[in-house]
């Protein structure tokens, strides 16, 4: 392919995209994110941002940005062992570990990169043994990121072998781990997402606690939508289900419920984590979070800890749209999480849907295959600490209205 077939045939995969209606356009906001915000000079009710906790235009995150930009400067110009360290950097990784449960953790530029990074950092390593395989049990739902993660860390550390597990089903995870009883894993790794992002389903930690330990396997939790967002004080999915402290590896990103900017980290055992420090390639060749929003995500853990209404609003927000929602006559996948899922069946009603809503006030995004499994077409809701009841109920009229002119309800 010479370079102008090259431009040409993907000119023309970008035509079957939006033929096939896959293609992701973006829509121009004109105003801050929000609980609400201006699309096409109209006010909206945003459902479709995991700004949880509504800190992503808190006015003291903005202010502590806006403090460390004076302080600290605008960037760190390099990566963190080459060019020094802000005591703030050190500051967030203390204060997120002490947050989700762990000794202490170390920051990535996203949690996207936390994830991509680990694996192949802690498994590429011979450590002295020249005959050994290493087994990373994986379930099939977990984050694009866990998975890149898996697939790099089996191109990097040769004897790495991935086993999927199916979504949820500890069953087929404790057949497997069983199966593989005499192969004698040199390490043994269970991953898997805290909460899964299409379904707003919660894994079940106590269960896969308890397997890790029977296996001598490292327990490793993506946090991501769960940190700040579930247990009674925002600490996550582990304290939501009593096992708080007791996972292994906590993986999560500050680009959600802690402000919505960017950045990850990795928590866990110091010995663990210094390690990655010096292994993780992302942390070494990749600029760390610049200071602004650093200090703004040491903000948004401040205002959780000190402020738990902040929190429990969001609960209440989430409860109050799951049953009235309902009430209405829509589907959706029960839990108490705020991702609600509205079940549509096919794509082009959930197309549909999203169009209208967005007519009617209400900006969400439609979810359909290959997201989703075939005829599971949805809208993913998701609940702010943010809405005000009046904005929760606007957005609840506009439902009842389109689904009752959609024929859905
Ligand atoms: C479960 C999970 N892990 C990781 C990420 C990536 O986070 P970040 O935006 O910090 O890269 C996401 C974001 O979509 C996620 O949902």
């Amino acid at each position: 392919m010479n370079i102008n077939e090259l431009y040409s045939t993907l000119g023309s995969e970008l035509e079957n995209l939006k033929a096939a209606k896959t293609f992701k356009y973006e829509v121009p906001l004109e105003s801050e994110q929000g609980g609400t915000v201006t699309v096409n000079h109209q006010n909206v009710v945003m459902l479709a941002a995991n700004n949880y906790l509504g800190l992503a235009n808190h006015p003291q995150v903005k202010e502590a940005a806006h403090r460390a930009l004076d302080e600290w400067g605008y960037g760190m110009a390099s990566v963190r062992f080459l060019c020094g360290t802000e005591p703030i950097h050190f500051e967030l990784e203390r204060r997120i570990a002490q947050f989700v449960g762990c000794e202490t953790s170390i920051l990535h530029s996203s949690c996207f990169a936390a994830n991509e990074a680990f694996f192949s950092a802690l498994l590429a390593n011979d450590f002295g043994q020249t005959d050994y395989q290493d087994a990373i049990y994986s379930d099939q739902l977990n984050h694009a990121s866990i998975i890149d993660g898996i697939r790099l860390c089996k191109a990097i550390a040769k004897p790495t072998i991935s086993r999927p597990y199916r979504h949820n089903d500890l069953e087929h995870l404790k057949q497997m781990l069983l199966a593989d009883r005499d192969k004698n894993f040199r390490i043994k790794i269970i991953v898997t997402d805290g909460v899964f992002s299409m379904e707003g389903e919660l894994a079940h930690l106590p269960e896969l606690v308890a397997i890790a330990r029977e296996n001598q396997a490292l327990l490793v939790v993506d946090d991501s939508h769960s940190t700040g967002v579930m247990g009674k004080s925002g600490r996550g999915t582990p304290e939501e289900q009593n096992v708080f402290g007791e996972i292994d590896v906590i993986t999560g990103t500050f680009g959600k419920a802690l402000g919505g900017a960017s950045g990850g980290f990795i928590a866990g055992r110091k010995e663990l984590i210094e390690f990655l420090r010096q292994k993780s390639r992302p942390y070494t060749f990749s600029n760390t979070m610049p200071p602004s929003v650093v200090a703004g995500s040491i903000a948004a853990i401040d205002l959780i800890e000190n402020d738990p209404s902040i929190v429990t609003q969001l609960q209440e927000n989430t409860a109050y749209f799951r049953r009235e929602i309902v009430n209405l006559g829509f589907t959706i996948i029960e839990g108490n999480h705020p991702i609600v899922p509205v079940m549509l069946g096919e794509a082009a009603v959930a197309q549909d849907m999203s169009q209208e809503l967005l007519k009617e006030g209400v900006y969400i995004k439609g979810l359909w295959y290959p997201v989703v499994p075939k005829g599971e077409a949805r809208l993913r809701t998701q609940i702010s600490g943010a809405h005000t009841r009046e904005d929760l109920d606007r957005a609840l009229a506009a439902f009842n209205k389109v689904g009752k002119r959609l024929a859905v309800i």
